[in-house]
């Protein structure tokens, strides 16, 4: 790692380099831009990128970038199934980072990552971004208050449909790992633990049916979690709906915006939340929490941030030692086991056990 430069006379400027400048990285870029206390200062990729729309040096492969970039971050954005061996060479370097979701194209491979990030104290972020949304810590703190009663179950739906050049013109958006549970039910997957706890067990259908290929266009899942709690999940990439995350928020610009839109409705046994819009269903302290008893809704209160943004400035508490990573190796590997358990149940159509899954990935990758 290099040393810290000094930004506005106060506060350490980080040199930061982006590997991987495709559809997320160029994103990144911009949020770097745009962030106070962080320059962008290389650009990995062996692609051909237009220089003057970078403006700043480019290389061809993540070793050249540690060797000349002098960086002291870096935010890896190349194709998932890179990931391990790019977050390894990085850190090894002495390099931070803030490593894209999913953590990894296969669970076992991500207990390498999380073996290293631990033998090497390294500092790593996973990009679930949403964890950052200013609505999510909101929602977290309604459950941990006990606002909503004991958690009894929640329901959720991401269902958008891409463009068909997404999977005609990009090869490894049609192979194994990039259909719409990892893509993209991973995020609200790592949604649902964050916010609900742990799955205990897990049971899944896989549909093929609409885009007709190998990799699966829309799932339904059925989750038991470790609270005794229950939940569905549905997502579809094939389905146009405007239900969802990303239609529910305005961090993703690229995505039509919903104000009042809803990705998860969180039920308990004295009250209701509907997540990102925060609404609140209740009864008074007086009030018999039955279901003929007069409810209100409120809205609860938060200051708006983008998650990206919010994201950003974690990681440069991170890299400089002020801040834990809200999403750890450890953390998003936990997420990653999960969407397999789900794919797994959609192959065998059983019932699988979440943590006996990890149990048995582990025993077989040494640990
Ligand atoms: N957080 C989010 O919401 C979000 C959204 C989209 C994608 N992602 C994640 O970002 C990652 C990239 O996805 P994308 O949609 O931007 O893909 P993409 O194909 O658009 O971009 C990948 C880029 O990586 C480059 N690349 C390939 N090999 C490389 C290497 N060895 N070193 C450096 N760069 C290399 C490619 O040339 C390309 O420019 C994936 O892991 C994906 O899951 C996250």
């Amino acid at each position: 790692m290099t040393g810290e430069r000094v930004h506005s006379g106060r506060l350490p400027s980080t040199r930061l380099g982006v590997i991987g400048a495709g559809f997320m990285g160029r994103q990144h870029i911009d949020f770097v831009r745009a962030a106070p206390g962080v320059e962008l200062v290389a650009v990995a990729d062996p692609a051909a990128l237009d220089p003057a729309e970078l403006d700043c040096p480019h290389f061809g492969t993540t070793a050249q970038l540690l060797a000349n970039g002098a960086v002291d971050a870096v935010i890896i954005a190349n194709p998932t199934a890179l990931h391990v061996d790019t977050a390894i060479e990085c850190l090894r370097a002495g390099v931070a980072v803030l490593l894209e979701k999913p953590i990894a194209g296969d669970y076992a491979s991500s207990l390498r990552l999380v073996d290293e990030v631990e033998r090497l104290r390294g500092r790593l972020l996973v990009g679930h971004h949403r964890r950052h949304h200013p609505a999510i810590a909101r929602a977290r703190e309604a459950l941990d208050d006990g606002a909503l009663g004991r958690l009894v179950a929640v329901s959720g739906l991401w269902s958008a449909r891409k463009e068909d050049a997404y999977f005609d013109d990009i090869p490894w958006h049609r192979e194994a790992g990039a259909g719409v549970m990892l893509i993209n039910a991973v995020h609200d997957l790592d949604l649902l633990r964050h916010l609900c706890g742990e799955v205990a067990e897990v049971q899944a259908m896989a549909s093929t049916a609409a885009r007709g290929l190998d990799v699966e266009d829309t799932v339904s899942l059925s989750l038991r979690f470790e609270s005794g709690a229950v939940g569905s999940f549905l997502a579809s990439d094939a389905g146009v709906s405007p239900w969802g995350w990303d239609q529910s928020t305005e961090e993703t610009l690229s995505f039509p915006y919903f104000p009042d839109g809803v990705a998860y409705r969180v039920v308990g046994t004295r009250g209701a939340l509907s997540v990102p819009n925060l609404a609140h269903y209740g009864y008074g302290p007086s009030v018999s929490p039955d279901w003929h008893s007069p409810l209100s809704r409120t809205y609860l209160p938060v200051a708006p941030r983008g998650s990206f943004q919010a994201q950003l400035e974690h990681f440069l508490g991170v890299v400089h030692g002020r801040e834990d990573p809200l999403v750890s190796a450890e953390d998003a590997s936990r997420t990653l086991a999960l969407v397999e358990a789900a794919a797994r149940s959609a192959h065998t159509g059983a019932t699988v056990d979440v943590a006996r899954f990890r149990a048995d990935a582990q025993a077989q990758a040494g640990r």
